[in-house]
């Protein structure tokens, strides 16, 4: 299963130290990493570090609660996909062909049209939010790379933050509820139809001399007469590498206006089946082995251009998982399913909400990498800077008072968020100890140790219940800018894999 990088971790720890002790001090490294043993590491993503010519990369698009509501006239449903291979041109010239496996008709299909060739239910058909889901296991099938095990995309993820409360259209903590009066602070909404899905364009990944490169881009202004004008909704995300070289590097751009004052764009690496974070639907995606705390590690390389003003939420990794306030897994009960999320915030302006004086906004407790725990009320010891904000999920019965309780619209379940900071104690695991690292002018390599800083975070659970597995169904990379008029975020995102510890794989095997 996957592949071995067992060698290169090494290499990146020779590398590190070297650079640390500095020339002179070379016989010392070799010492040290003589006498540590070597942790072989397999990739849990179909296409460890992004290196394959032969690209698999998907989007779909988002309104508040998860799902698509109505699509935008003439785009079809909010699902498609850019999978192709690379026929070599055998006579060693320059004839590498680019031999598309998704064609336009399949990107443009719509609610109601029949998927070619399959007998779906007719309710998948009929209805719009079903058929999305339909569409990306359709587009699954047809970009599935047939490795063991197969895996078909990588997934960028549009999302509008326009809610519309007199449409009625997001459950409350999972469950129905009717219409009811705008707070626009709170739920931005210009008026009727402000939930719309955003208009798409495509540009084919095409071969132009050695470099492959392709694209996406579009609006949520469906009247938007010129893409560049400032006060026009825009996202990009452009694709390319030089073949047989290197990897894919995915540049992506996001602008926000008033009428859109929040959206988010990710790139995201999801279960190749079952849930992904928030979503409750099959899905289908890039990671073949669901990374689970605390055994497993997450490598990029990301470089930002641009922040997305002072409420740009920019995740250093946001990672979506489900289980049940009893520890149990997810099973599509969107009552009883609750979303967790975490997330670390790299830009610089974002503040620490949780503080002594606002312990609502903190979570119960932290805990350090060597086990000792120590309680949010501990004003000397509990890192409050290292918390953006903790919220309880909607459904939490006995969460510790005080506490603020999550949004309970913006998921088709409850959710329970966990956002943090660049701190000194997340040092131990890879992440930015201070504010301002890795941010603009200071591109970084992380190689995370997402799985043991997961493992310390707290989340809810009913009381006396049974410690639920922590897997990962959803990890990405990317920006939330929050309720901001005209902010714009562009950055670079390349390198990425997860890496799983070789001698705690065989409790991972198991898929969702
Ligand atoms: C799409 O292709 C057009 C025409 O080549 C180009 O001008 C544009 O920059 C491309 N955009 C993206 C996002 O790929
Ligand atoms: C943007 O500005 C132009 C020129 O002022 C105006 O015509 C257009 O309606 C505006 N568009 C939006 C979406 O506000
Ligand atoms: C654990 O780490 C914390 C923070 O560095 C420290 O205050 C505490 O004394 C340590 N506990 C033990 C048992 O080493």
């Amino acid at each position: 299963m996957g592949r071995t990088n067992g060698h290169s971790l090494l290499l990146l720890r020779l590398v590190t130290l070297f650079l640390f002790y500095g020339a002179h001090d070379l016989i010392v490294v070799v010492v040290v990493v003589g006498g540590e043993e070597e942790e072989p590491y397999n990739s849990a993503v179909g296409d460890p570090g992004m290196r394959r010519d032969g690209l698999r990369v998907a989007w779909e698009a988002w309104n508040f609660c998860n799902e698509v509501g109505a699509e935008a006239p003439l785009m079809g449903s909010p699902r498609g996909a850019d999978c192709f291979d690379l026929l070599q041109d055998e006579s060693g010239g320059s004839g590498d062909k680019v031999v598309h496996r998704v064609s336009e008709k399949d990107n443009k299909l719509s609610v109601g049209d029949p998927f070619s060739g399959e007998e779906e239910e007719k309710e998948s058909i009929t209805n719009v939010d079903l058929y999305a889901a339909a569409k990306e296991v359709y587009l699954g099938k047809k970009c599935e790379v047939d490795d063991d095990p197969p895996w078909q995309f990588w997934m960028i993820m549009l999302k509008n933050g326009n809610l519309d409360t007199t449409a009625a259209l997001c459950p409350e903590n999972g469950k129905k509820v009717g219409p009811f009066r705008p707070q626009p602070g709170r739920f931005p909404c210009f008026g009727s139809g402000c939930m719309n899905q955003p208009l798409v364009y495509h540009n084919y990944t095409a071969l132009d001399g050695d470099k492959l490169s392709g694209g996406l881009f579009g609006t949520y202004d469906l009247d938007a007469a010129d893409l560049e004008a400032q006060n026009v909704s825009y996202y990009a995300v452009t694709w390319e590498k030089e073949v047989g070289k290197g990897g894919w590097v995915f540049h992506h751009v996001l602008r926000t206006t008033r009428k859109y004052p929040w959206l988010m764009l990710y790139l995201r690496s999801d279960a190749t089946q079952g849930f992904s974070g928030g979503y409750h639907y099959q899905t289908r995606g890039m990671t073949t082995i669901v990374p689970e705390s605390p055994n497993f590690k997450v490598r990029l390389t990301l470089d930002i251009k641009k922040g997305g003003g002072a409420k740009s939420q920019f995740y250093l990794l946001d990672m979506g998982s489900c289980w049940k306030n009893s520890g149990a897994p997810c099973d599509g009960d969107v009552t009883t399913d609750v979303t967790r999320y975490s997330e670390m915030i790299i830009n610089p302006e974002a503040e620490a909400w949780c503080r002594p004086d606002r312990l609502d906004e903190c979570p119960p407790y932290h805990t350090f990498r060597n086990g000792t725990r120590v309680h949010r009320t501990d004003t000397a010891r509990f890192p409050h800077a290292a918390y953006h904000v903790y919220c309880s999920p909607g459904n939490a019965e006995h969460a510790e008072r005080p506490t603020t309780f999550c949004d309970p619209y913006s998921n088709p379940q409850p959710q329970e968020i966990l956002q943090i900071l660049p701190h000194p104690v997340w040092g131990e695991y890879g992440y930015p100890t201070e504010k301002g690292e890795g941010w603009i002018g200071d591109p970084r390599t992380w190689e995370l140790d997402v799985g043991a800083m997961s493992q310390s975070l707290y989340f809810y659970q009913d009381p006396g219940t049974p410690a639920a597995k922590r897997r990962w169904t959803s990890i990405d990379v990317g920006t939330e800018i929050y309720v901001s008029e005209d902010a714009v975020a562009e950055w670079t995102l390349s390198d990425f894999d997860i890496l799983i510890s070789k001698r705690c794989e065989k409790s991972h095997v198991s898929l969702i």
